[in-house]
């Protein structure tokens, strides 16, 4: 007889977020903000509440919009860089009736000034306290500008490579995303701006994996896959919510009541402000579920959109609204109070002329090249590296480089951050690895493309010379040189262009070759990985990146990225994730198994696989004990060694998997990792510390339940473990 004890800790596991701490330099208490809120509040007319509530589309010129903030008819802006118009706006919104200071927002996310790696490329590092520091130097190039509110993190965890927008996330897991969703939020913070945490919720699972379709998310999927990382998100203190475009079993999130006010405001206790995504109210329209702009107003302020990114609708229709009581006074002034509670938060109202004097205020851009090198170093993940091929060597005498990407000085190939900045100096990979060629050491270049994307031959037969007069072909690729992102979803994720029948020429000299791949998502490398012997994921590397790259192929830095995602053999496997069920029939191999008849089961390189120029061996797991009560803890000791002959990073994971349950349960979950550097020979034990609760899971009811019953417990350098050991969770 099995106990199975069920805990109906209900809504526990969704305990309401901290609220947001106050800043230290603004009234310095939470009541004394809400005092202020109040006493502002019962001095706004209508519109001018209204006011706070929208901020218009990127319409230019602006006079007509500073105007419209003198007489408080506007609280933000969007994408406003120029420091002249932020100062501009900033007097006006001075001199306004209330002098309510003003939010401006931009999409800072990882591509001001200096451009970093992608989030999902920060991800790669599995260290959150990387992605903090690249945040918080992100913030500051825009704090620099008088920004004060950006559009991220993106926490959105997703399965599906197709969709273009992986890039700005971290990956498959909820336990990862959660990790650096809470890591960003600090550093942003830090770095002076409020956040907002998006695309609440379930943007990741888009049907296809085309951009803006709808999602089914059953309620256990919604809160122990997506969810988390919002949550993370809400305690490190994101001020602002983005919703997303999508529906969720029907329903787009921007009319969803259940899930932004219910779940969001009520059950996690979110007192800062919801904003839609950008001209989402209007998009209800399309949706099909109101006829015009008007109503959708209604429907999305009924649901809880407390701001309307630039539909329009709010400034329009709100006070039509509350005129004919279709939305009562009262809960305008609760998004109201909302948007100005979180200003009080980030000390606006203290600021005076002066904090607008001096715009652009200096960032050290030393300090920040820094930060986008180190994150760059740690973020490549070596997939494969057979002979050797890597590192490349004083030994290794001729290089060829092959591919225009290699002399691009392209830092980002996204549209994010805001347009026309002078990008500053960057080195090519081409310059890098010729500045550290040693003596002996001969490289040799051949674009072998017309473009930076590989779509064209410039000339093949010259690159093919080249590779043939080579001991190692380093072949650089690219995803896409042009478009990421956001509206970027595909049905092929092989190399793109000419790239692959590039590689197929350069297998047929028989050169040894390492493939350099830059991308924003994973790819479906399954014939490269058979020509190439080695692959090295670069992600984007970005400003300091191509240097880092260099670094990294020549041995001066190892790698140590892990993958955030899974790399598919073919794009027919996708969705793919490494935290399955086991279904009824666990993929044996025989035909009447879960499997395909055209395709292994297995993913090309699983989450968590990352290779570096060392080996490591997983000697031990040991347990403090083999059981722990629903509310206990069990100690679980890995012991790791370096059996190769150079020092190494390695990221040690911990998963789980409860092996019966109410509810089929996943093959592993991620709980822990942890990333050490050991010297040649070295053991170290890591300890990780498991709690009974962090095991639990929500049902179709939407209740947490930590349940007695076996599991087992599994360690490794991926989510391919190596060692494992069974406890038991007890009723008391
Ligand atoms: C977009 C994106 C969102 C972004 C917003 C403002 O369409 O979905 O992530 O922050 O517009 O640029």
């Amino acid at each position: 007889m099995r106990f199975l004890l069920v805990f109906t800790l209900l809504g526990l596991s969704l305990a309401p977020a901290a609220a947001n701490p106050v800043r230290p330099e603004t009234l310095g208490s939470a009541a004394a903000i809400e005092a202020a809120v109040d006493r502002l509040l019962a001095r706004m007319t209508l519109k001018e509440k209204i006011g706070q509530l929208h901020f218009p589309s990127l319409a230019f010129p602006h006079e007509p919009q500073i105007e419209a903030v003198r007489r408080g008819e506007i609280g933000a802006m969007l994408n406003v860089v120029d420091p002249r118009y932020i100062k501009a706006f900033a007097a006006a919104a001075r001199e306004s009736r209330l002098g309510i200071p003003m939010l401006y927002a931009i999409d800072a996310i990882y591509a001001l000034k200096i451009t970093f790696p992608p989030p999902l490329a920060w991800a790669a590092t599995w260290r959150p306290d990387l992605a903090e520091l690249a945040a918080y130097d992100v913030a500051r190039e825009a704090r620099a500008l008088g920004v004060n509110w950006t559009f991220a993190p993106m926490v959105d965890v997703s399965r599906d490579p197709r969709w273009g927008r992986v890039i700005e996330g971290a990956g498959e897991d909820a336990f990862l995303a959660s990790a650096f969703s809470a890591a960003r939020v600090k550093g942003y913070r830090r770095g002076g701006l409020a956040t907002s945490v998006k695309h609440f919720v379930g943007y990741g699972a888009p049907e296809g994996g085309r951009d803006y379709t709808g999602t089914e998310i059953s309620t256990p999927e919604l809160l122990d896959r997506y969810l988390p990382p919002f949550k993370a998100a809400l305690d490190a203190g994101s001020e602002t919510v983005m919703a997303s475009f999508n529906t969720i079993n029907g329903v787009p999130v921007t009319m969803n009541r259940a899930l932004v006010t219910d779940l969001l405001k009520k059950r996690l206790g979110f007192d800062g402000f919801v904003t839609s995504d950008f001209v989402a109210i209007g998009e209800l329209v399309a949706h099909g579920v109101a006829r015009d702009l008007e109503e959708a107003s209604v429907l999305a302020f009924k649901a809880g959109i407390d701001f309307d990114m630039a539909s329009g609708g709010y400034d329009l229709y709100l006070a039509r609204a509350v005129a004919d009581g279709r939305i009562k006074v009262g809960a305008i002034d609760d998004a109201v109070r909302r948007v100005l509670r979180v200003k009080y938060r980030l000390g606006l109202f203290d600021q005076t002329e002066a904090d607008f004097a001096n715009l652009p205020r200096p960032v050290d851009d030393a300090a920040v090249r820094r930060s986008a090198r180190e994150v760059a170093r740690e973020s490549f993940v070596m997939l494969k590296n057979d002979k050797a091929a890597l590192p490349l060597t004083a030994a290794t005498g001729r290089i060829a480089l092959i591919g225009s990407s290699a002399d691009s000085a392209q830092h980002d190939h996204s549209w994010w951050g805001p347009s026309g900045h002078q990008k500053p100096e960057t080195e090519t990979l081409r310059a890098a690895l010729e500045h550290r060629m040693r003596p002996g050491q001969t490289l040799e270049y051949a674009p072998a493309f017309a473009d930076p994307c590989g779509r064209e031959f410039k000339d093949k037969d010259a690159a093919i010379a080249v590779a043939k007069r080579a001991d190692v072909v380093v072949y650089n690729v690219i995803e896409d040189c042009e478009i990421q992102g956001e509206g970027v979803s595909r049905t092929k994720l092989g190399l793109s262009g000419q790239q692959k029948t590039m590689l197929d020429a350069l297998a047929q000299t028989g050169k040894p070759i390492v493939l350099v791949v830059e991308t924003g998502r994973p790819l479906v490398l399954a014939e490269a990985s058979q020509q190439a012997d080695a692959i090295l994921i670069a992600w984007h590397p970005g400003t300091e990146g191509r240097t880092a790259l260099a670094e990294v192929l020549t041995g001066e830095v190892a790698p140590s990225g892990k993958l955030p995602m899974t790399f598919p053999r073919a794009e027919g496997q996708i969705p793919m994730s490494y935290n399955v069920l086991p279904t009824g029939r666990p993929w044996t191999g025989s035909r009447y198994t879960t499997g395909y008849v055209d395709e292994k089961q297995t993913p090309l390189y699983p989450f968590g696989h990352g290779l570096t120029y060392t080996t490591f061996a997983y000697d031990k797991i040991v347990l403090s004990e083999p059981k722990m009560p629903v509310k206990g803890t069990i100690d679980v000791d890995v012991t790791v060694r370096n059996t190769g002959s150079r020092a190494g990073a390695e990221v040690v994971q911990l998963y789980t998997r409860q092996l019966v349950a109410s509810r089929s349960r996943p093959v592993k979950e991620l709980r822990a990792f942890e990333k050490i550097t050991l010297k040649p020979g070295e053991a170290r034990t890591v300890r990780f510390r498991l709690k009974a609760q962090d095991l639990g899971f929500h049902n179709d009811a939407g209740r947490f339940l930590v349940e007695a019953a076996p599991y087992t417990v599994m360690a490794g350098g991926s989510s391919d473990t190596a060692l494992l050991a069974d406890f038991v969770v007890t009723r008391d």
